[in-house]
């Protein structure tokens, strides 16, 4: 731990007094990538907490309210600024601790189904990774809204909680035949969006799974990882294979996303989408809480609780 100026918010800021930090996997690869690493010296991408100053411009929020955000690194302290455009008021039916745990879940999911890949209602998607801190908020807001989206998981204790995520259907990943259970559960129609955080683990399986026109988004890099992908599959359902990193993506392609997450998921955030906390660190053991995420036993989110002094 150590002591540092409160930061002062800038025009179209705002200072959170922070309750809780949902911690990413981002936060265990800044750490192990130490002083190299280009963001905020301080990890953390997402806070709850209530409003303790606003920026010059700032109108839509009032001291005290309680909110969360996405921030741009800065989550693990006793207060972070935030973009105004990336706070979002607590609704009354969310734990207001828990919902540290939403924003970087929401934001990736909605940037990358919908900005990114369009994802249509008669498509069907999948997650490789259902029950992580993405995917098990991205199955319950997705599937309360209507879209049938599958999910892979690396254990059955994981499948099932899939299942109870929402997913549509939620397979085991080291399990023969995966192609064949994913075509059958989609009546033959294949995967039309598909959000890979496995850095490409089922990258062959993956392409024969594919509807035709479909698209598949990576999140994870895989420490650097190279795709080997099968050619004549691609060409011939037209697939398309992309990318992206949330962090640095512009403000304003963030606050479109922002606008989406308000209109589409705020009104059912607390009852049909809850974060599921699998463990609750206090700040100054922010060490135990990244070693528990890299055990990967975790079903949903980790949270660092910042004590109240
Ligand atoms: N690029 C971006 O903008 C962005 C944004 C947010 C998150 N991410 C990335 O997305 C991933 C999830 O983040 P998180 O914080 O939610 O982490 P997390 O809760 O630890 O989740 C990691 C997930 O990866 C899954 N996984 C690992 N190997 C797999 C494989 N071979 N096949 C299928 N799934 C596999 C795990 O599934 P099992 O436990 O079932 O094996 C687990 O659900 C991380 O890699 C993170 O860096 C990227």
């Amino acid at each position: 731990m150590a002591e540092m100026p409160v930061p002062h918010p800038g025009p179209n800021q705002v200072l959170i007094r922070i309750s809780a930090a949902g911690v990413n996997r981002h936060d265990c690869n800044q750490r192990s990538a130490g002083v190299h690493h280009d963001g905020n010296p301080v990890p953390g991408l997402e806070v709850s907490g209530v409003v303790a100053a606003l920026g010059e411009g700032v109108t839509e929020f009032a001291t005290g309210d309680a909110v969360m955000a996405l921030v741009q690194g800065g989550g693990y302290a006793e207060f972070a600024l935030a973009d105004a455009a990336l706070v979002m008021v607590v609704p009354d039916a969310l734990d207001p601790v828990a919902a540290a745990g939403v924003p970087e879940a929401l934001f990736t999911a909605w940037w990358n189904f919908f900005a990114m890949m369009r994802l249509q209602r008669e498509e069907f998607a999948l997650i490789h990774g259902g029950t992580s801190g993405v995917g098990h908020i991205a199955l319950q807001a997705m599937s309360s809204l209507g879209y049938r989206v599958l999910a892979t998981a690396g254990s059955a204790r994981k499948v099932k909680a899939a299942e109870g995520f929402g997913a549509f259907a939620a397979f085991n990943y080291n399990h023969s035949d995966l192609v064949g259970k994913v075509l059958r559960a989609t009546g033959g129609a294949g995967i039309g969006a598909l959000l890979d955080m496995s850095a490409g683990a089922h990258m062959a399986a993956d392409l024969e799974m594919m509807a035709p026109d479909g698209r598949i988004a990576h999140l994870s890099g895989g420490g650097g990882a190279a795709l080997n992908v099968p050619l004549k599959t691609l060409m011939a359902k037209r697939l398309s294979i992309t990318g992206s990193l949330l962090r640095p993506l512009a403000l304003e392609r963030k606050t479109a996303v922002a606008a989406m997450i308000r209109r589409d998921v705020l009104p059912i955030l607390g009852t049909k989408v809850r974060p599921s906390v699998a463990a609750q660190f206090n700040l100054e053991d922010a060490a135990a809480a990244h070693r528990e995420m890299e055990k990967g036993s975790h079903i949903g989110k980790i949270l660092l609780r910042v004590a109240d002094r």
